[in-house]
């Protein structure tokens, strides 16, 4: 099979388009057909500076597509289904093997490539927010990079539960797309320092929730941001900075600080069925999943340079 492979760490330019052995179906798992390949900011980063696990590597989380091999240990799947999948590498390619959990079915007529996008956006926002953020109607949260694939599902879910939403941005024209799907009130961080706009939009009370997927300065900023009892979901790295924060203003607020990851819990009952629920809400039509560009697979490397280019919303997609 195709697969946009790389050899070592570093910028978009080190992944080549080449000839890969096909991937092996595991007794509990699947083989898909790609069709579309949802490209996640944790790609970025592990292509950046993460652990090549097999050598040339290939990165990738998400893929979606057609089930051509079925584990003979696996059940309720069967050949020609089309599944979105997650797993810890391997979705930059024609081919993909996954364990049969880690397998959502798409419901006929659904957009492949939206659905490709859902399960780690939307299930990590989804557990941000109320898993492990506790959101309440009436509250008020405050999305860090609004615009990247978990903002855009955490907008959303955030609005749709009835809170009020604030989000951040590089850009203002990123900002005023937002407002479609539920964004109340955006604050482009170039021009205000994020915790003082959040202050001024909230007569100084500060937000209930922060969802932040950028770590670094930028969690300092979720930590000052919030009021009384106010939780930060800390999600994510992609500001690709030292995360050395000051926790001392917790303590006196009844503040607190919690860490996400669903990759520990996505093997669970509990996650199994949110993110089949997540799919299935988008595919009626109740959730917007919102596909910046697509490029074919053979151009990862232009693909991955757009998304470190900060100009898209929502997620960049590639098409093997
Ligand atoms: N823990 C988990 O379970 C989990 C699950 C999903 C994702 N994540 C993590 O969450 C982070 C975001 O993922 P995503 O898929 O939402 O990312 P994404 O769609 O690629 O968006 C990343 C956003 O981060 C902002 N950003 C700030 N500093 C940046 C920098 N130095 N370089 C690039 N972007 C920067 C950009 O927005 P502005 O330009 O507007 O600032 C950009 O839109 C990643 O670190 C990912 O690994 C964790």
């Amino acid at each position: 099979m195709k697969a946009a492979v790389y050899y070592e760490n570093g910028e978009p330019g080190v992944l080549r388009y080449e000839d890969v052995a096909d991937p092996v179906c595991h007794p509990k798992g699947v083989v898909i057909r790609v069709e579309a390949v949802s490209i996640e900011g944790g790609d970025t980063l592990n292509r950046w500076r993460g652990a090549l696990r097999t050598h040339p590597h290939i990165v990738g989380y998400q893929a979606a597509g057609e089930i051509i091999v079925v584990g003979a240990e696996v059940d309720g799947l069967r050949v020609g289904q089309k599944v979105a999948t997650v797993g810890a590498d391997g979705s930059h390619a024609e081919l993909r093997a996954v364990a049969a959990a880690s397998a959502w079915p798409i419901p006929d007529g659904f957009d492949v490539a939206k659905a490709s996008a859902i399960p780690v956006t939307f299930g990590t926002a989804d557990d941000c927010l109320f898993e492990f953020g506790r959101l309440k109607a009436g509250e008020t949260v405050l999305v860090q990079a609004g615009a990247s694939g978990v903002g855009v599902a955490a907008i959303q879910l955030a609005e749709r539960a009835g809170a009020r939403v604030l989000a951040t941005a590089s850009s203002d024209e990123r900002l005023e797309r937002l407002k479609a799907i539920g964004l109340d009130d955006g604050i482009n961080y170039l021009r205000e320092p994020v915790s003082q706009a959040v202050m001024r939009l909230t007569d100084n009370k500060g937000v209930d929730l922060v969802v932040d997927s950028v770590g670094g300065s930028t969690l300092q900023g979720s930590i000052l941001s919030l009021g009384y009892r106010g939780r930060v979901s800390m999600v994510g790295a992609a500001g690709r900075e030292p995360m050395n924060v000051d926790v001392s203003t917790l303590m006196g607020g009844n503040r607190s600080l919690s860490g996400v990851f669903l990759g520990a819990e996505i093997g669970t009952p509990r996650v199994r069925a949110n993110i089949q629920r997540l799919i299935d809400e988008a595919a009626r039509g109740e959730l917007t999943v919102i596909i910046d560009k697509s490029f074919p697979l053979s151009r990862a490397a232009e693909a991955h340079a757009y998304i470190e280019s900060r100009q898209a919303v929502g997620r960049v997609v590639m098409v093997p």
